[in-house]
């Protein structure tokens, strides 16, 4: 199979301006809920986090709610053996290593979904580096075909490097519902926990956006400035 394939989704949090959709957030967060963290966590991801502008902005009372569905082990509990207890919004998410699967948390960014041209790269100046790209093309991208390779199960997958991987196939299309009515199509809903994906990963996107774009203007004037400067130091000498 040609491994390797990615599709340019459009993301919300492209371009110079572009942000996070924080309903598209929220339905990643469902997806990642209901299907990933059976076998992935996230544990760099606190969950207070939830609450945050830019983000998922869960109100105080829904990142409270949510988090309290969970339960975390925790070691100083019981005289030092550790014992389960409710989560706290300052915990994180739990890690996941039931059957090996890598943690989540800063996956889109540790994922290059674009190489070209010739491996150059150069495609990332324009498209950015495509980590959620390649998540919802891995997601999307099984061709059925399984083959089993000392004791493992390897499923065909387009996206993947080397074209064979050992995760089976999550998504086949309705596969959550989502309060707000939106399309619960294959692509939709990879493209979603992709995005979410991409918050964990990168949750200060649109504050660092904000501060270029500060400071492209801030360096726009200065030349100005500095241009009339030179122009009037000079003027005697002209
Ligand atoms: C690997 C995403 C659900 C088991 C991965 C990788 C991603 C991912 C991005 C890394 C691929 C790479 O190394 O480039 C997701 C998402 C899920 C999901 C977004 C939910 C929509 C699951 C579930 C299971 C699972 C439910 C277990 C039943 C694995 C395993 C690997 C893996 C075992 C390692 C595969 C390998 O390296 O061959 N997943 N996953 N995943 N996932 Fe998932």
């Amino acid at each position: 199979g040609g491994a390797g394939e990615v599709t340019n989704y459009p993301f919300s949090f492209e371009g110079l301006t572009g942000t996070y959709d924080q309903n598209q957030l929220q339905r990643g967060l469902k997806v990642y809920t209901e299907i990933c963290a059976a076998c992935h966590g996230l544990k760099y991801v606190p969950f207070r986090t939830l609450a945050d502008e830019g983000g998922v902005g869960f109100t105080e009372d829904q990142m409270k709610a949510y988090t309290a569905t969970y339960e975390v082990f925790d070691r100083s509990m019981n005289g030092g053996e550790g014992d389960f207890r409710t989560a706290a919004p300052t915990d994180h998410f739990p890690e996941n290593n039931s059957v090996g699967a890598p943690d989540l948390s800063l996956m889109a960014k540790a994922r290059a979904g674009f190489h070209g041209p010739a491996n150059l790269g150069i495609n990332q100046f324009l498209n950015g580096t495509g980590g959620p790209e390649y998540i919802a093309s891995l997601l999307t991208g099984y061709t059925g075909e399984e083959k089993e390779e000392a004791g493992t199960v390897l499923y065909e997958n387009k996206a993947f490097p080397g074209g064979w991987i050992s995760m089976a196939p999550v998504l086949y299309g309705d596969d959550v519902e989502f309060d707000d009515g939106a399309p619960t199509d294959i692509d939709s809903i990879a493209t979603d926990v992709s995005a979410f994906l991409m918050w964990t990963a990168e949750p200060k996107l649109a504050a660092r956006k904000q501060m270029g774009l500060t400071a492209i203007i801030m360096l726009t004037v200065l030349s100005v400035l500095l241009y009339l400067t030179n122009k009037r130091i000079w003027a005697p000498v002209k």
